[in-house]
Formats: structure tokens, sequence, C-alpha cells
């Protein structure tokens, strides 16, 4: 077992990290670092998704995000449904909030995300229309990128764009934004948010394209490579493609070849690649919690091990931090009941292997 406890906090915790290799408990002891740390040591940020009452609340739970995150995302407070009680009004308050607890930390945040198909307030879909889309689109758009503008470094412009299923020769999901704009409402979101704050890093965001052995993720690969070449072509300016990684806990690290070529294929375009909402789902892992955790962390591990191996990987951030706050525990509840581990320390805040395992994975990239 390894002491780990890399920077006092105020209520000293110190995190036993087990299973350490030679290699990572020497790396561990050695530099007596952070995922904050050892990311930047190989020129990337690491960081986590936060709701703001977590951190106002649990100094505890506080003090470990500030210990291992350079970077912040608001899991759910820029979100249009937290952002936009009416059509005539934005309410800043929670967003607000999590930019203070950023600005505290004195780290940037990645801003999620101006444009989705989901977490939209009821009267979006009733007043949209293809008359008023383009004014509430850019107005939105403009008026939260530019309120952060210098605190939000990147964001999330448009959100799981892609659904093949929705049949579309594009392979565009059928969101109530193309219904009401078509296909150009992406270039629209991308020019407002760069005409808001000229320095943000624009993103396009998607899950699903993480698993070499899955055809539906292989087969949402090339479109997105298509739609990227195609904004890319006419001028768009999009610098980032966003990896959600939601990963399983229950299934085989698919991560080779197949997402090493995807993501130099993304890299040859010119584009970076943030990982934004990085979690292993643990709800059907088998076994104890101590087996899931290893099972968590080699997924990690395999996971960051391919990813960290192209240069254009510029930031990895997990949704979340703590098993202590996860909407797994309720948006993926294990049938035995047991508490889901998805995330890299436990709900006592303790390291679980899955940062060590994140070390080493970080400290390898270089
Ligand atoms: O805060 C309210 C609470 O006051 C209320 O009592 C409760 C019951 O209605 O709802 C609470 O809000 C919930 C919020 O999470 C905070 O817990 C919303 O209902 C719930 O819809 C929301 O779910 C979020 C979900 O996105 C939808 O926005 C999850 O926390 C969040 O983890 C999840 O994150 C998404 C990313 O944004 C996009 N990629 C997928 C990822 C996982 O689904």
């Amino acid at each position: 077992m390894v002491l780990y406890d890399p920077v006092p906090m105020p209520t000293r915790r110190i995190a036993l990290v087990g299973g350490l290799s030679a290699f990572a408990s020497s790396a561990c002891a050695a530099s007596s670092s952070t995922l904050r740390v050892v990311s930047s040591a190989s020129h990337r940020q690491f960081g986590a998704a936060i709701e703001p009452q977590h951190i106002e609340q649990d100094a505890d739970f506080a003090g470990l995000v500030q210990q291992q995150c350079g970077l912040l995302t608001a899991e759910n407070a820029m979100k249009w449904n937290q952002l936009r009680p009416s059509r005539e009004q934005f309410d800043f308050a929670d967003a607000d909030r999590v930019a203070a607890i950023a600005g505290r930390f004195k780290v940037p945040m990645h801003g999620h995300c101006l444009v989705w198909h989901e977490a939209n307030p009821d009267w979006l879909a009733s007043d949209l229309s293809p008359r008023n889309a383009r004014a509430l689109l850019t107005s939105h758009i403009e008026t939260v990128v530019e309120r952060y503008a210098g605190k939000v470094a990147s964001w999330d412009v448009v959100n799981e764009a892609v659904e093949r299923n929705d049949r579309r020769p594009d392979g565009l999901r059928k969101s109530l934004w193309l219904e009401a704009l078509g296909a150009d409402y992406l270039e629209l979101a991308f020019r407002a948010a760069h005409a808001a704050d000229p320095k943000a890093r624009l993103a396009l965001a998607d899950y699903g394209l993480e698993y070499d052995d899955e055809p539906w993720m292989v087969e949402k690969r090339g479109t997105m490579l298509i739609l990227l070449r195609n904004l890319i072509s006419r001028g768009v300016p999009i610098h980032v493609l966003a990896l959600q990684g939601h990963l399983l806990g229950d299934r085989p690290a698919a991560f080779g070849q197949g997402l090493r070529d995807f993501l130099s294929a993304v890299a040859d375009l010119g584009l970076e690649i943030f990982i934004t909402e990085l979690d292993v789902n643990d709800q059907n892992t088998p076994g104890s919690a101590t087996q899931r955790d290893q099972a968590v962390a080699e997924i990690y591990g395999r996971f960051l091990d391919t990813v960290l191996r192209l240069p254009a990987v510029k930031s990895v951030v997990t949704w979340g931090l703590s098993d202590r706050y996860t909407s797994k525990s309720w948006f993926a509840p294990r049938a035995d009941g047991a508490t889901v581990r998805p995330l890299p320390f436990d709900r006592d805040l303790v390291a679980k292997p899955a940062v060590a395992r994140m070390l080493r994975a970080f400290q390898l990239a270089g």
C-alpha cells in the first residue's frame, strides 16, 4: 500500500492507493504528484465536471478538486434548462457560482454546452420556429459566451449532433435545432460563439466514438470525419473534437488501432481533441467493489494509454471526480443495489486504483 497525499489539504486526508505497480508507486512516491501536476507535465490538462453545491457544501471534496484539477466543467449549470427560465430571461446564478469556484481555484473552465437536443427548458420546443430560431440561437450563444469570456477557455458548442438512427444521409440528429434551421445550425452556432469570444477554443462534442469493436461506433467515426471536413471546408471556426469518453466497465477495452487511426485523422484536419466526460460505467460490472475498482482502473488506463499517444489530445476531464457525487448513481444504478464506482476517487475521497493507472498513462505519454 502506498501513502499518497500529494498536497496537504485543509482537512488533510491520506488516500491509500492499493495495487500500485512498481512504476506507478515510484511515480507517486517520487513525484508525489496529482493528476493536475502529472497531466500538466505531459503538456495537458486534467479536470472534472462539478456541481457548485458539492464544492460549496463539502470542504473535503472541494479540497480534492482543487488538489487534482487544473480545469473545471459545469456539469449542468450552463445548459439551456438552467440558464433560460423563459424566452426573455437568463438566470446565471448557478453558472456564476461555478465560474467563481474556478476563479477561486485559479483554473480555466470548459463550457458545456451551447447547443444540445437535451436539457432544454419546456418553453423552447413550443416557442422555437424556423422564423425565430436563428435569432434565438445566436442571441443565446452571444450572451452566454460573452459573459464568460476569459473564464471559459473552450466550449462544447454543439453537443451530440450525430445520430445515424435518424437516417439522414448526412447522419445528423433530427434535433429541434436541425428541424428549425436545417444542417446550417451547426455553422451558425460556431460562428456566433467565435464572434462572441474569438479566443475560445470551439468544440463539436459527441459520445459513441471510443470502441473499435462496436460497428455503430465505427460508422459514427466515419460520419463524424465527413462532418468535420465539411465544416472546415466551409471555414467554420471549429478547433476541437470533444470525445465524451463514457466507457463501460463490463466490456473489453477495445481502444486500439481503430481509435488511434480515427484520432490521427481528426488531428490531420488540424483539430485538437479533448476528452470531456470520461467515466467508466460499472452498472453491470461483476464482482466486489475491489474487483470492480480494478476493472474500472484497467479501462481508464487502457483508454488513456491509447488516446494520450496523440499529441493532439490536449485535455482529459472526468464526469465527476469522486463516486460521492456521480449522476450514474441514479442514471445507471446497479441491480444488486451496490453503490456505483465509476470515478477515480471513492466516496471517501480516497484514490482508487484508477488514479495510479491514470497517472501512469500521463507519465508514459510524456
Ligand atoms: O437539480 C434538480 C433538483 O433540484 C431536482 O429535485 C431534481 C429532480 O427533478 O432534478 C435536479 O436536476 C437534475 C440534474 O441532472 C442535477 O442532478 C436534472 O433533473 C437531470 O436531468 C440532470 O441530469 C444531467 C443530464 O446530463 C441531463 O442534463 C446529469 O446530471 C448529467 O450528468 C448529464 O450529463 C450528460 C452531459 O451533459 C452530456 N453527455 C452525457 C452526460 C451523461 O448523461
